[in-house]
């Protein structure tokens, strides 16, 4: 998984020294933190991370060998990144937790849905730079997405320092925050589109007899490929659909059944949806 890039190298110098406290160290914050440990960006003995329950810890430490606890104050008291990598709903009670042992040398990067900078700055003593990234599963292949934004005692450079960090894991862009629900209803979902996608594609590759396991390498690499001529050329996908498509061939055949499917609309309302319950899930 090792995501061995130049800007890797950035990000090793920008985060040498620097001591990291993962609070929530469920799935996607354990994905990053796993992460950043195996590409070398930050060291076991500058990272820590805590959980809810005992044995997790116990089982996390033991697995990534860094100091995994349940106590989010002692997490937080040497740290200069802290991590906020809890459910939406419980970011508030551990900002208010650890707010009495957080100064305006730390910053907070929270990959919380849904939670504003304003809420957690509120929470904490003036001052404090916080910062919210919305990333990926992905990221755990370093091909994650990760939206950025700036709470307001946030400065350039931890914005930088955070793209770095992120970088590590895959692309990143800085965003306003008032698109940061719109990001997760696209970007941080949207996996979970794609894996519907794919799933159904090999299901169709079944169905017209191939081996499920070569059905699935062929939805999955092609799925890969578009992305992939999509981000390196950057023309507009309609542009690249019309280039596979031969007049009177078989794609047009399947486009046809697709917009009868209704495929664009219904993945239109899914981001919708998606993009509205993140709007409501911090006090939800
Ligand atoms: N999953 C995604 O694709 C994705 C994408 C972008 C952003 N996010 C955001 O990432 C956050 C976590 O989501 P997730 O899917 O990773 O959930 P998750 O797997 O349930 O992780 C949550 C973690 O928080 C821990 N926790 C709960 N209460 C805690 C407390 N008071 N102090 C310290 N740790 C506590 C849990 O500990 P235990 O393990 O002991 O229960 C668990 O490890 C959410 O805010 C979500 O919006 C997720």
């Amino acid at each position: 998984m090792t995501n061995d890039h130049p800007k890797n190298d950035l990000a090793r110098t920008e985060l040498a020294g620097k001591r990291v406290a993962f609070l929530g160290a469920g799935k996607m914050g354990g994905i990053i933190l796993q992460a950043l440990l195996k590409n070398g960006l930050l060291s076991p003995a500058s990272t820590c991370a805590t959980v809810a329950h005992e044995e997790r810890a116990k089982a996390l430490a033991a697995k990534l060998n860094v100091t995994v606890g349940t106590s989010n104050p002692d997490a937080v008291k040497r740290a200069d990144i802290i991590v906020i990598g809890v459910k939406p709903q419980v970011v508030e009670d551990v900002i208010r937790e650890i707010a009495d042992f957080i100064t305006p040398a730390q910053v907070i990067v929270s990959v919380a849905a849904s939670v504003p900078t304003a809420m957690i700055e509120k929470n904490l003593p003036p001052l404090v730079p916080v910062i919210r990234a919305m990333p990926n599963t992905p990221s755990a292949v370093g091909a994650g997405m990760t939206a950025i934004c700036k709470g307001k005692h946030a400065s350039a450079e931890q914005v930088a320092l955070t793209c770095h960090m992120f970088d590590a894991v895959g692309r990143t862009v800085v965003v306003d925050e008032k698109h940061m629900d719109a990001v997760t209803g696209l970007s941080a979902s949207g996996p979970a589109y794609i894996y519907v996608i794919l799933e159904s594609l090999a299901e169709a590759g079944v169905k017209v007899g191939l081996p499920r396991d070569i059905a699935t390498l062929l939805a999955a690499q092609t799925t890969l490929g578009a992305a992939k001529v999509v981000l390196e050329t950057g023309d507009h996908p309609a542009l690249l659909k019309d280039a596979v498509t031969t007049p009177a061939g078989c794609t047009i055949d399947a486009l046809m059944e697709l917009e009868e499917g209704k495929l664009r609309v219904t993945l239109i309302k899914a981001v919708v949806k998606a993009a509205q319950r993140a709007k409501e899930l911090a006090y939800g």
